[in-house]
């Protein structure tokens, strides 16, 4: 995990796929990764992303992973912070997801920028349940391993309950790692 505030001035985001525009039931979204943006004014626009190499948009950098980058990861093992909803998610579609996104960052790092207009999040979405990396903030850039991504389902888990609604997000970041029902609110800022 690393994150800072984007001092660049970089493109506004380009996306790829057509958007998908909520209100929407969860239940009609299919099983995949989707780029996510939360504007300001409530509205929330889905991006299915086909496959994994799609992420690779201008709000989503992915990044082969060279060989683990422990130094990063062992910096932000201090305070954190881990809210428990006391919803239970499909226990299925909660591992269905966990497992994909496993599989994703195995090779791969993800690396995602929210803009200035929207905070962004990557999402795997499975039978309703929506696991998700959210950048919590505008003009922000983050970055998630593997590693990064097992710690913060373990910190839910010693916390909440198991296949709880819940996020974990790192102290002094704006990342988040979330895991909540399709239809929840997430990522507002
Ligand atoms: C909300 O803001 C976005 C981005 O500026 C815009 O595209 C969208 O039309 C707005 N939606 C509403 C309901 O005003």
């Amino acid at each position: 995990m690393r994150f800072f505030a984007t001092l660049l001035a970089l493109t506004p985001a380009v996306l790829a796929a057509p958007a998908v525009s909520q209100p929407q039931s969860g239940a009609n979204l299919a099983a995949g990764f989707y780029l996510t943006q939360v504007y300001a004014n409530g509205t929330l626009v889905r991006t299915p992303l086909d496959n994994v190499a799609n992420l690779q948009g201008a709000s989503v950098i992915s990044r082969r992973t060279a060989s683990g980058n422990p130094a990063a990861t062992a910096s932000k093992l201090g305070k954190r912070f881990i809210d428990c909803w006391g919803r239970q998610l499909d226990n299925a579609g909660t591992d269905k997801a966990v497992d994909r996104w496993k599989g994703y960052l195995r090779t791969t790092n993800l690396e995602l920028r929210s803009p200035g207009d929207a905070n962004v999040y990557a999402e795997l979405i499975n039978d309703g349940v929506t696991v998700y990396y959210c950048i919590n903030a505008k003009n922000t850039f983050g970055s998630l391993s593997l590693e990064d991504f097992n710690y913060a389902l373990v910190q839910m888990d010693g916390r909440c309950r198991r296949y709880e609604a819940s996020y974990f997000r790192w102290d002094g970041s704006a990342e988040i790692v979330g895991k909540a029902s399709v239809n929840d609110r997430v990522c507002l800022g």
